[in-house]
């Protein structure tokens, strides 16, 4: 293994982090289908998806630099919220945490002149940017509701919104 191992271990230990994130978003999917918001649950469902595209670009770098990736048991999530604004306001938390963690192993990898880790690094940080500032729109939207039917309105919104960024899948001929 060529990588600094405390920057490969800071990596290894982020692919579970995303997989850990991708399990809290699929609980959050849950806990909105069980509310009967089949757009907030769809549209966690993509988030959930994408944070297991995170671990794999992980993955797929610690694979390529010989490294062994290590797996861990994911905690279980929780499917229960006290409301969508606790969910939403709990993700938005989840992606502050995870910005930091991103920071740290920046940190690491220029403490350690791993340079060839830094180009997949700035596309973490470049999304983390992106990932707070969406949970944070979200939020307000959210926030915004005054009744179950406004609810209704923004979840068509959402529902729409998952759709229209799902990858065209092609019906088997
Ligand atoms: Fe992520
Ligand atoms: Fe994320």
């Amino acid at each position: 293994m060529r990588l600094s191992k405390t920057v490969a271990d800071l990596m290894n230990e982020q692919v579970n982090h995303e997989l850990n994130a991708a399990y809290i978003y699929l609980g959050m999917a849950s806990y909105f289908d069980g509310e009967g918001l089949s757009g907030f649950a769809s549209w966690f469902r993509g988030h959930a998806l994408e944070e297991k595209d995170h671990a794999m670009k992980l993955y797929d770098f610690l694979v390529a630099n010989n490294v062994k990736v290590i797996l861990t048991a994911l905690e279980a999530p929780s499917v229960e919220y006290a409301s969508p604004e606790d969910a939403i306001t709990k993700a938005l938390r989840h992606e502050e945490s995870v910005t930091d963690l991103i920071k740290k192993l920046f940190g690491a990898a220029m403490e350690a002149g791993e340079y060839t880790a830094q180009p997949l690094l700035h596309w973490f940080l470049a999304e983390q940017v992106e990932e707070e500032d969406v949970f944070s729109t979200r939020l307000e939207e959210v926030q915004a509701v005054a009744d179950r039917f406004q609810l209704l309105m923004l979840d068509k919104q959402l529902g729409e919104e998952a759709a229209a960024a799902q990858p065209a899948v092609e019906e088997p001929a």
